[in-house]
Parts: structure tokens; sequence; C-alpha cells
């Protein structure tokens, strides 16, 4: 087998910021409520014109100039989101004829916020059997055009953004050594957007809020503080290594409690944990491949280190990615 590994990260978030004290302007919460339920405080968000391939673009470029990889040398373009610019064609075909990756393959990943855990997987997978030598893996989302912005109790959760990550072939025992994936969708309905072809998105359906982001917060808790962890060690186990072993932690940034909870049950102390949602809020499946490219730029994640990916999210969904960096 042909070992795979992450060669270069880069992340992309719109200019626009929206703090929790702007949201006091137009919905009944404050900074305060936020901040100690969740850890945010702020979110950036799109503005009309700006989607999904735009963020992604800028993510994967900045990735691909820091693998030292040409956007002709790409075998395979994974976009993960759950916000697609269109039905069709794929964002992952859009991002391809931006970049003028011409040998690429492309195709869009539906994992919510386990996509780019899930993303990471599959082109390893793709590395290590020989099919491929470079895959851009993209995690990207421009939640605020699905989120329902008076529903206090969900829309000051989100945010917009993209990450990205050039997978390559890496020295023997470098690279990703194990990876966990999975789902339960009887939780399907605990954070849902009922809008497709089933239940078309109407004005009135928008109006009204049915259209956009329903979430049973509690629910999703209770799912998330089990699914992280155990993800992580199913991930590890695969990698033949233990939670003792690990020297950084990039979860998925919901909530910083339920981050909190993770760390207690893998043992992981807090300084090992990469944390950034006070300034992105959560971005869904940009969310871990943002924090990764942060934790490698600011020098938290060094060569040698065993970093670890961690995510849930809506399907419901998990996924694991254990690495020697
Ligand atoms: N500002 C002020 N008050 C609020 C707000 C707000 N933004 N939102 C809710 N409240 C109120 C509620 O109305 C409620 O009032 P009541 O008691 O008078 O009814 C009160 O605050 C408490 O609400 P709870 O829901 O009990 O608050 P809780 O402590 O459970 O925290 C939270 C809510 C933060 C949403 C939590 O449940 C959570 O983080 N859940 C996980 C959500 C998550 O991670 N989702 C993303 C999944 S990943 C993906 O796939 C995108």
């Amino acid at each position: 087998a042909n070992p795979a590994g992450i060669l270069g990260t880069g992340h992309s978030v719109p200019d626009q910021v929206w703090t929790n004290e702007y949201l006091e302007t137009f919905l009944d919460t404050s900074d305060e409520w936020i901040r100690t339920r969740t850890g945010i405080g702020a979110r950036h968000v799109a503005p009309e014109g700006v989607n999904t391939s735009d963020l992604s673009i800028e993510a994967a470029q900045q990735a691909l100039e820091a693998a030292n990889v040409k956007a002709e040398d790409l075998d395979l373009i994974i976009v993960c989101t759950l916000t697609p610019d269109l039905t069709l064609p794929s964002t992952a075909c859009m991002v391809q004829a931006k970049l003028g990756a011409v040998h690429a393959a492309a195709f869009d990943l539906e994992a919510a916020c386990s996509g780019f855990a899930y993303g990471s997987i599959i082109a390893s997978q793709m590395i290590e059997n020989g099919m491929y030598n470079h895959v851009l893996v993209i995690g990207a989302e421009v939640l605020s055009r699905v989120i329902n912005w008076k529903d206090r109790a969900t829309c000051v959760l989100f945010g917009d953004g993209a990450g990205a990550a050039v997978i390559g072939r890496v020295p023997s025992g470098y690279g990703i050594l194990g990876g966990a994936m999975g789902a339960d969708g009887t939780g399907g309905d605990f954070l849902t957007i009922r809008s497709g072809i089933a239940q078309p998105m109407t004005d009135a359906r928008r109006e009204d809020g049915s259209a956009l982001a329903i979430m049973d917060g509690k629910e999703v808790y209770k799912f998330a503080v089990k699914a992280m962890p155990h993800a992580a060690e199913l991930a590890l186990e695969r990698a033949e290594l233990t939670k003792e072993d690990i020297d950084v932690l990039v979860p998925h940034q919901a909530n910083i409690r339920i981050i909190e909870s993770a760390a207690r049950r893998l043992q992981v102390p807090m300084e090992k944990v990469y944390v950034n949602i006070e300034k992105y809020a959560n971005t869904s499946g940009a969310s871990i491949p943002i924090a990764l490219d942060e934790a490698v730029r600011t020098g938290m994640i060094k060569r040698g280190d065993i970093v670890c990916l961690a995510g849930f999210g809506a399907g419901l969904t998990w996924g694991s990615v254990v690495m020697k960096w």
C-alpha cells in the first residue's frame, strides 16, 4: 500500500463578520447567553453573490500552494458540503473548472459536519490502493442561506467558510493511519433542512421557516458528546494507537461544551485541543478543515505529531481520522 497523508491545507472565510452584539440588534438574545452556552462570539456571513464554490476556490488555492501541487496534477476533487451552489452541476465540478484541474474527477459528498472526515478517508483509500496520487478534499458551507434568522435557538450557532487539504503520498509511517465513519439515520429529524424535491423550497416555506434548518438542540447535544469520542476511539484502534498518543485533537467546532466533554472522555487536556469556535461559530463541513489549517499555520501541529480529527453532524453522522503529521 502507498501511505497517504495531508500535504497542504488552506482556508477562507467571507470578510463580513456578525458579532453576537450585532445579532442582539434583530434577535431576542444576548452575547452573554450565546457565549456561556456555546463559546461563540462571532460568525462570518457571505454576502449575496458569494457562494460555496467561491469560498472553496480560495481555500483550495492556499492548500495547493502549501502542498506545492499544481491544479493540473489533481486526480480528484471532493467537495464536502450541505450547501452546494446548485443541485446541478456539483460544486466540485465548478471548483474543477475554476481551478483548471483538467485531469481531476469531481463529486460532492454530503455528510454534514462529518463530511471532511468522510472525504479524507475516501481520498486516502484511493491513494493507498494506487489509483490516484493527489486528491483535493474541501469542506465548505454557506449556512447563512439555510438557517432561520428568526429562530434564536439555532441561528446563533452557525457561520460560513471553507477549508481544504491536498492529500497525497507520504513517507512510510506518516499520514493517515486510521479512520472511522458511521451513521444513524433514525436520528435524521434531530437536525434537518426540509427542502428538496420531496418538499420544495417556496417563498412561503422560507418565510415560515419550515424549509430552513430545524434542530432539536438537546438531542443533538446528547448524540454529540458520545459520537465524537466514540469515532476517535475507533480510528485510534485502527491506527493501533491509544488516547495517550494524541498530540493534537481537532474536533468539529459546534459548541465549546461538547468539545470539552469529548476531550474529557478522551482524556486529552484542553491545551492539546484546537478551538476557534469563538471566531467562526459552527461552519459544518468547513469546521474541521478550517481548524486544521489554523492549527498547522500557528505551529500547534508539528511534524511527527499524532493528530486526531473528530466530527459529528446531521444525518446523524460521525467520523474521525488519526494521522501522523
Ligand atoms: N438567546 C437567548 N435565549 C435563548 C437562545 C438565544 N440565542 N436560544 C434559546 N434560548 C432560550 C430558550 O428559549 C430557553 O428558554 P426557556 O427555558 O424559557 O424555554 C432557554 O434559552 C434554554 O434553552 P435550552 O435549549 O435549554 O438551552 P441549552 O442549554 O440546551 O443550549 C444549545 C442550547 C446551545 C443549542 C445546545 O442544546 C447545543 O449546543 N446543542 C447542540 C447543537 C449542535 O451542536 N448543533 C450542530 C450539530 S452539527 C451539524 O451537523 C450542523
